[in-house]
């Protein structure tokens, strides 16, 4: 197979994340107490995974950075956009993810990640009191300032390339409008004439990002990215975008979970998920319409795994539910509980209960990491668009739903896309069918 033009990962790579709160810190101070050393990217696809390329004899298991060109982690420089004024190390300090000794040995490089102000409505997180925020009279004016921002981030860092992570709180549900989503020229309009209803702050990251020649993330469950003119964007920028809602803990384990049942032919009566916790995140998810855009993202994921129409003896009508409650005194440790109810041999009972008492940024950052770095190594292969490769990561992956496309949800089939991207881009045959 030919070889892809893949460029070069040189220079540094700016990641811009959009937030500098529980996630975004943890992912940073991970980052650069790994460039010193002192951890490990423990979870990080990109660091530690090997792929296997060729056949037979010529068969090879290689890590990624030894099939295609990655940016490597000492070229990472970051910066942050946040609704309050705090540095990436108060910010850290403040969170309680990490111990103090755990984010100390940074404190030099976290102090000086200082967060731009925000794009922000508070119509969009009433939770939010934060007042390191910009006064744009429009959508529009929001773009503009945060294209200015990119291109002076760019050049005081001297990046060569830039990439805008969302690791911001989750927004209220904005649910897709044909006549302002449909086109870029409607969304372009819309933003001009400053229609706050149909568009998100996080619209005006996702626009400026990709107007700026940076692939945008969306790490939140938020629609921002989900839209016909976002896609038109995309082609139009020639740049990949990836989303959304990052896949850390319960919808991880029911993404890695349900193909067990399906895979064995078993029923599924219903399956409950609740979880407590008690973050920043927690306290915005608290809010109903906030919530709602998590609800329906969380509840996408078995659809695509168990399928009524393909099985309808054991799929038909079960029941499924999400709740997240907030919990204050677990702050980031979530705790996550499903109950699962199953049917076997002649349609008899049984309970599964899975309880995770999982760390949500713990489990977050080695994500945004590979995201960063696969959706940088994505615009240098001049792939653009939708990147499916990506959904390994995600709750609820992109699809383009105008032409009845089914997300995959599988963990494993989106496995096997993930390597079999890795694969085409390092010239390698594409060689795992998804059937
Ligand atoms: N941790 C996980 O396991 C996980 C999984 C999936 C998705 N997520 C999502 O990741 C996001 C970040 O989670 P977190 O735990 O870091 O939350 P957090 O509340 O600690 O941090 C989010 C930060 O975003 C800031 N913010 C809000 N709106 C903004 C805007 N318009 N511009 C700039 N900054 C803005 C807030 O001030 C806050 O500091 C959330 O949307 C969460 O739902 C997290």
């Amino acid at each position: 197979m030919e070889k892809m033009n893949v460029q070069p990962a040189t220079g540094k790579l700016g990641v811009l994340c959009v937030g500098l709160g529980a996630v975004a810190t943890t992912f940073m101070t991970g980052v650069l107490m790994v460039r010193k050393g002192l951890a490990k990217p423990v979870g990080s696809m990109t660091q530690y995974d090997k792929i296997r390329v060729g056949r037979g004899a010529e068969k090879k298991y290689l890590h990624y950075h030894e099939i295609v060109p990655m940016a490597e982690l000492k070229d990472i420089v970051f910066g942050a956009w946040d609704v309050y004024p705090a540095n990436a190390y108060e910010s850290a300090i403040n969170c309680e993810v990490l111990k103090e000794k755990d984010i100390n040995p940074v404190k030099d490089e976290l102090e000086k990640i200082v967060p731009m102000k925000a794009a922000f409505d508070r119509d969009y997180a009433k939770r939010l009191e934060g007042d390191n925020v910009k006064d744009c009279a429009t959508r529009w004016d929001m773009v503009e300032a945060l294209r200015k921002d990119i291109r002076d981030f760019k050049e005081a860092n001297g990046c060569s390339r830039i990439v805008v992570l969302w690791a911001a709180s989750t927004e209220i549900y904005v649910p897709v409008c044909e006549e302002v989503h449909g086109t870029l020229a409607a969304l372009e309009q819309a933003m001009k004439e400053d229609d706050r209803r149909h568009v998100a702050p996080s619209m005006c990251y996702a626009y400026a990002a990709l107007a700026e020649g940076a692939p945008f993330i969306m790490g939140a469950p938020n629609t921002t990215v989900d839209i016909p003119a976002m896609w038109e964007m995309a082609e139009k920028t020639r740049m990949p975008i990836a989303g959304k809602d990052f896949k850390t803990g319960q919808t991880l384990v029911k993404s890695g979970f349900a193909p067990i049942i399906g895979t064995r032919c078993l029923g599924l009566s219903g399956w409950f998920s609740t979880n407590i916790l008690g973050n920043r995140d927690g306290l915005v998810l608290d809010e109903p319409a906030n919530f709602h855009t998590k609800e329906v993202s969380k509840l996408s994921t078995l659809e695509s795994i168990l399928v009524p129409e393909n099985q309808p003896d054991l799929y038909t009508d079960y029941y499924h539910k999400v709740r997240i409650n907030y919990y204050p005194p677990r702050n980031d440790n979530k705790e996550g509980w499903d109950n699962i109810d199953i049917f076997g041999w002649m349609g008899y009972p049984m309970q599964i209960k899975i309880n995770f008492l999982c760390r949500d940024s713990i489990l977050a950052a080695p994500l945004c990491l590979d995201l960063v770095l696969l959706s940088d190594l994505a615009a240098r292969a001049g792939r653009y668009g939708i990147q499916r490769f990506l959904s390994f990561f995600l709750k609820s992956p992109m699809h383009d739903y105008t032409q009845d496309e089914v997300p995959v949800n599988h963990l494993f089939q989106q496995y096997v896309m993930l390597k079999n991207a890795i694969r085409e881009m390092g010239g390698y045959e594409a060689d795992e069918e998804i059937d």
